[in-house]
């Protein structure tokens, strides 16, 4: 028994010196940790303060996502960003229009103003009006056509041709194919030749260019033909001179032997055809059917332009017109 307290004695202050080493070692993870948390929370804190300066922060809390409030930071400067917020809520307005197919930044102000004022008109209308100067009236821009785009020029009613230009490679257009008295570009000519083909071969149809290049003079003649109407008949129905595609030489007006009247051929097998597969020679219809409010024409089912097979064909698949395409791809 005494042997036994002597063991026992003799054990505890060994027992005592662990106890308190592991007593210190726990308060000094303790101590480690309320440091660290201490520390990490500070952090924290300062970092929430500063998020919550942030328009990423402030946007996104009044109910933007967080890809439109990238998306409008990285395009609007600061104090637009300001005035947003300014209106204390969620506006549809912007979310809708920056996230159309052809939006671009540096018309954001216009889409808006536009939308407003016309509050019917649909976010991708609006954007295909303001891409194309159409929010402006008719003619009130006095843009050059960019002769240096080649089949790609743009010549509508906010671009104009100078008096004096005129293609280097016009050629007349055969008779086969054409009245009397018609040239064009070579290359327009040569797709022609192969589009007419084409129709002969599946439609048994004679496709014929009915007029083609008209220099500035020609164009002079017919507006102000249209113009002892009346102005607006005239801008109704024909190009200003300068204003006319016809003087690019890459423009024909076409029509059939089989149905040479415009009601005729508007309704024809032919102008069907030349709608699906004119692409497929480089040619676009300029002026389709309900899309004056952008090219300033109601539809002419005879004008095609040529614009190259790549263009033609992503035209005709995006379903836009060429001015909301050079806008877009080309003007930018
Ligand atoms: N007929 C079209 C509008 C033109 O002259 O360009
Ligand atoms: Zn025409």
């Amino acid at each position: 028994m005494k042997r036994c307290e002597n063991m026992k004695s003799s054990k505890r202050p060994k027992y005592r010196l662990k106890s308190s080493v592991v007593r210190f070692l726990i308060y000094a993870l303790f101590f480690v940790s309320l440091t660290i948390y201490g520390y990490n929370g500070i952090t924290n804190a300062i970092k929430e303060i500063n998020y919550r300066d942030t328009y990423e922060y402030k946007l996104t809390s009044i109910g933007y996502s967080l890809e439109d409030t990238t998306k409008l930071i990285s395009i609007l400067k600061p104090e637009r960003l300001e005035e947003i917020l300014k209106e204390e809520k969620y506006n549809e307005l912007y979310p809708n229009i920056i996230n159309q197919k052809y939006f671009m930044a540096k018309n954001f102000e216009d889409y808006v103003t536009y939308k407003i004022s016309h509050a019917k008109t649909s976010y991708e209308d609006t954007i295909a009006i303001v891409n194309v100067h159409a929010d402006k009236g008719w003619y009130e821009l006095d843009l050059n056509s960019k002769t240096e785009d080649g089949y790609l020029v743009l010549v509508n009613k906010f671009h104009h041709l100078n008096k004096n230009y005129k293609r280097t490679d016009l050629e007349d257009i055969n008779l086969a194919y054409a009245y009397a008295d018609n040239k064009a570009a070579s290359i327009v000519i040569e797709n022609f030749e192969q589009m007419h083909d084409a129709v002969l071969n599946e439609l048994n149809i004679h496709l014929m260019v009915n007029s083609s290049y008209r220099p500035y003079e020609d164009q002079e003649l017919i507006y102000n033909d249209y113009k002892n109407v009346s102005l607006k008949y005239a801008d109704q129905y024909a190009a200003r001179p300068g204003y006319s595609e016809h003087q690019t030489g890459l423009s024909l007006d076409i029509t059939s032997l089989e149905h040479p009247g415009q009601k005729a051929f508007t309704e024809s097998a032919e102008y069907e055809w030349l709608k699906n597969n004119a692409h497929k020679y480089g040619f676009i219809l300029r002026y389709p059917e309900n899309k004056d409010y952008i090219t300033g024409y109601n539809t002419e089912s005879w004008h095609f332009r040529y614009v190259g097979k790549d263009v033609a064909t992503q035209i005709y698949n995006e379903k836009i017109t060429f001015d909301e395409y050079y806008a877009y791809y080309i003007e930018k």
